[in-house]
């Protein structure tokens, strides 16, 4: 039943070919396909035929289930993003760039998990003990009574852990494990699906709930991992920009929640702070609104987040112009500005155009195309939009701009947090808290903003 033979492994897809080629046929990037040699053990690729049951057990779907029960880690912004809490036997993978704080992230998960009774092990591949440990004591979670080692062999791993129980166990990173069952090199595809499997069986035959880390690759997939988000239960990014302190902790997959929570946390010199409040967080509250600034009142998860979109329309040095955003689909951006050009007679064509979200946060609720398009019209046309306004809509092709879900919440915290206008689609209520610009075409909003006439 076992077979060895050569085969070869994209590193970028995981996709397995029989000959080597320079690029991937599955996936098409060059130079990933490596040699791997695989062993496959007696019925370890069929879980299926594994058990020996005679028979399928049919339930219905009226069948009450009880909730699965969960460990608070005491990280409220992590555990509202894992659904509430972590589920013992579950398997969670956090993804993202290196540098980015996930092993910071995940000593604090376990060392306040731990201060709440949970039996906790770190299990680093990354660094030695003393360095988590002083890492630790920085952060000032020396009393924590959280188990440390560093291991990369996945026996030894699996064995320490058979022989132990835990509730919580945290894997730094899995790139950096190896099994001795394959021949293949530490984060390559088959070792990394083959650790991930092990855990993750593990996981659920303990009992234990086994956090990954594992590095993202510039293509902003899980590196090699991308093969074992399948495997686990949930997948978790974790995301920042570079000089900005907020990182940001998001849902990609979650078989026990909702995946469109984050969560919002500051990195600073004692780890990570949680931001339980972020709504105005990402707000430039210093100073005058200039002209090419709008202010985004959007939604992310449950949480009504205010963020400043900021746009620069400049003339063009060279034929063909810039197009650069930060924090924001390009795609959607270029959607914008020919909804601009076509439909407002606002001519961008030959000129250079920056968008920036402000502090680092990444949009994607297509309820920002009002507020992006007003700061690209604002600077375009040199004129400053109201202090006190909030902008979001959607932006069909045609020019129409669109109501969105939950425009109340939107309008609520606006003005919880002091502003009085809003810039959005015809049909809004602002209660007489605020001043509503309805428009139903983007012109119109271009056109108000032009005139400065608002409500
Ligand atoms: P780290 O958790 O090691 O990142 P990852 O595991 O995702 O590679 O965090 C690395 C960065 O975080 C590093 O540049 C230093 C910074 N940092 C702080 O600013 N404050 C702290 O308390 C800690 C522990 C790290
Ligand atoms: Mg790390």
């Amino acid at each position: 039943m076992a077979r060895d033979g050569a085969i070869y492994a994209c590193q970028s897809c995981g996709a397995v070919q029989t000959k080597w080629a320079g690029q991937c046929p599955a996936c098409g990037a060059w130079n990933s396909l490596v040699e791997e040699t695989q062993t496959r053990p007696p019925g370890a690729l069929a879980p299926g035929k594994a058990g020996r049951q005679r028979g399928l057990a049919f339930e219905g779907l009226e069948d009450e289930t009880p909730a699965p029960p969960r460990i608070a880690t005491g990280v409220d912004e992590f555990d509202r993003v894992c659904g509430g809490g972590v589920v013992p036997g579950s398997a969670i993978l956090l993804g993202g760039d290196p540098g980015v704080g996930k092993s910071t992230l995940l000593l604090q998960v376990a060392a306040e998990a731990a201060r709440r009774g949970a039996r906790c092990a770190y299990i680093s591949g990354e660094e030695a003990v003393e360095q988590v440990r002083s890492r630790a004591q920085r952060m000032g979670l020396a009393d924590a009574p959280v188990k440390l080692a560093a291991e990369t062999s996945l026996r030894a791993i699996v064995d320490g852990l058979k022989r132990e129980p835990f509730d919580l166990v945290v894997i730094d990173s899995i790139q950096t494990l190896w099994s001795d069952a394959h021949e293949a090199g530490p984060g390559s595809v088959t070792q990394v699906r083959a650790a991930t499997g092990e855990l993750v069986r593990l996981a659920k035959k303990q009992g234990v709930a086994v956090l990954l880390v594992g590095h993202v690759t510039k293509e902003g997939t899980i590196a090699g991992p991308r093969v074992i988000e399948h495997m686990v239960d949930a997948v978790l990014a974790f995301e920042g920009e570079r000089g900005y302190p907020f990182r940001i902790l998001r849902g990609a997959k979650n078989r026990f929640g909702a995946t469109d929570e984050i969560g919002v946390f500051e990195m600073g010199d004692a780890g990570l702070a949680e931001v339980k409040n972020p709504s105005a967080l990402f707000l430039n509250t210093s100073g005058e609104r200039a002209a090419g600034a709008a202010v985004f009142a959007g939604i992310e998860g449950s949480r009504p987040v205010l963020v400043e979109f900021q746009a620069l329309v400049a003339p063009s040095a060279y034929g063909t112009p810039r197009r650069a955003v930060v924090g924001w689909d390009s795609g959607r951006l270029a959607m914008v500005l020919a909804v601009l050009e076509a439909r407002c007679g606002l001519s961008l064509g030959d000129r250079d155009v920056y968008l920036n979200v402000a502090g680092g946060l990444r949009i994607t609720e297509p309820a920002a195309d009002l507020a992006a398009a007003a700061a690209l019209a604002s600077s375009a046309l040199d004129q400053a939009l109201p202090q006190d306004c909030v902008v979001f809509g959607e932006i069909s092709l045609s020019g129409e701009v669109r109501s969105v879900s939950r425009s109340e919440s939107r309008l609520k915290e606006a003005a919880k947090l002091g502003f009085r206008r809003a810039l959005g689609p015809s049909g809004l209520d602002g209660g007489g808290a605020m001043g509503v610009t309805g428009v139903s075409r983007l012109a119109d909003a271009v056109r108000r903003i032009g005139e400065g006439e608002w409500t």
